[in-house]
C-alpha cells in the first residue's frame, strides 16, 4: 500500500469523464488499497480514483472512520429530500463552501469482488456519495457552491 498524491483544483484530470470498470485486477485492487490509506491519511471522508490522477469508476467513502465503502461502477438510482451544508474536497484544501444535496440517495455499485450491490445513505454519506460520483464524472463541487468559499481549519469532511 502506497500513499498517493492527491491532485488539486486545475488539475486537468479533475475534469475528465472516467472510464468504467470492466475486470478485477491487481492492479485496481492495489489501487483501491491506496486509495483507501490516502484518503485516511489525508482526513477525508471520500476519494475518487481522479483525485489521484487514475481515470477509473472507483470510488472510497467512510464517513465514520471506520466502515470503508468501496464502490465500483457506481451509479446513483434514487434520491430525496434536500440538504444544505458546508462541503468539502481533498482536491480543495482549506476551503468548504456550501453545497445542496439530497439528503437520501442509493446507489448501485460493484463491490471489490465486481458483485453488484446497493448503499443507501443519507446526510453525510449521501453528501459523501453524490460529491464522488460528480467526481467521476469532472465535476467538483465548486460547480455547485452557493455564496463564496470559505476558509476552514478543520477538513475532517473534505472529500
Ligand atoms: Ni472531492
Amino acid at each position: 500500500m502506497a500513499i498517493r498524491n492527491i491532485r488539486e483544483l486545475g488539475d486537468e484530470v479533475l475534469t475528465k469523464k472516467c472510464k468504467p470498470v470492466t475486470e478485477m485486477t491487481s492492479r485496481n485492487r492495489e489501487l483501491i488499497e491506496d486509495m483507501l490509506e490516502t484518503m485516511y491519511e489525508a482526513g477525508g471522508v471520500g476519494l475518487a480514483a481522479p483525485q489521484v490522477g487514475v481515470l477509473k469508476r472507483i470510488v472510497v467513502i467512510d464517513v465514520t472512520g471506520e466502515d470503508p465503502y468501496i464502490l465500483i461502477n457506481p451509479r446513483i438510482v434514487e434520491s430525496s429530500g434536500e440538504q444544505t451544508g458546508q462541503e468539502g474536497c481533498l482536491s480543495l484544501p482549506g476551503k468548504s463552501g456550501q453545497v445542496t444535496r439530497p439528503n437520501y440517495v442509493k446507489a448501485v455499485a460493484l463491490d471489490v469482488n465486481m458483485r453488484e450491490y446497493e448503499l443507501e445513505g443519507t446526510e453525510l454519506l449521501a453528501r459523501a456519495i453524490c460529491h464522488e460520483v460528480d467526481h467521476l464524472d469532472g465535476h467538483m463541487y465548486v460547480e455547485k457552491v452557493e455564496g463564496p468559499l470559505q476558509d476552514v481549519t478543520n477538513e475532517d469532511e473534505d472529500a
